[in-house]
């Protein structure tokens, strides 16, 4: 498998929901799950399941119960995060989260996080215990051209960054999006 520099893989990355027809390799899931596996934590308490979906009606049917994530029903696959009774799920999970994403990246393959779902339909879906938090769905699959040409839109270095004191303004740099 190729290696790409971190620092390019978080430069280059973009989210990916325009996916093309071609499934995802049993290495690079391997890849992207122990990617999430590595992952620091909270005291090391590894709050998380990874729930790997490649059934296609399921896919669809996420796609259906997600306002943000039509572009589910059209990945090859998907990973939902679980969170077990965390101190700071969100933060534990959106860390297991960007490995994943990043590792994906360097396999050559796309996703976007997704962030509302009907909760009680795709949590019974994924047979999630109601009292765990489902804190995203990761669509995987290689990317089509066009998504990966997208300009990348941030805010310049110098609108974020501070000297010293909040709204002192760091001098010298200059940020290449
Ligand atoms: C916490 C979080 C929630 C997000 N939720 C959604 C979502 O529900 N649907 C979606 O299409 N994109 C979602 N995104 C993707 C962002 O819109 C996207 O990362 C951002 O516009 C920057 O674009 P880029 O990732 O291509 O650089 C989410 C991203 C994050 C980090």
């Amino acid at each position: 498998m190729a290696s790409m520099e971190t620092f390019e893989c978080i430069r280059k990355r973009r989210a990916v929901r325009e996916f093309r027809d071609s499934h995802v390799p049993q290495q690079a899931l391997m890849r992207i799950l122990e990617a999430g596996r590595l992952s620091p934590s909270s005291k090391n308490t590894q709050p998380w399941h990874f729930i790997v979906i490649r059934d296609r009606e399921t896919l669809k049917t996420l796609g259906g119960l997600s306002p943000t994530g039509r572009h589910i029903s059209g990945a090859p696959l998907a990973v939902a995060i679980v969170m077990d009774h965390a101190k700071l799920p969100e933060i534990d999970g959106a860390r297991a989260a960007q490995n994943m994403v990043l590792a994906a990246w360097e396999a050559g393959l796309g996703t976007c996080w997704i962030a509302n779902w009907d909760e009680v339909r795709v949590k019974k879906l994924l047979g999630v215990p109601k009292d765990l938090d489902l804190l995203t769905i990761l669509p995987f699959g290689f990317p089509t051209v066009l998504t990966v040409r997208r300009k990348k839109m941030r805010k310049p270095l110098g609108d974020i960054t501070h000297a010293e004191m909040f709204r002192r303004p760091l001098q010298g740099f200059a940020s290449d999006a």
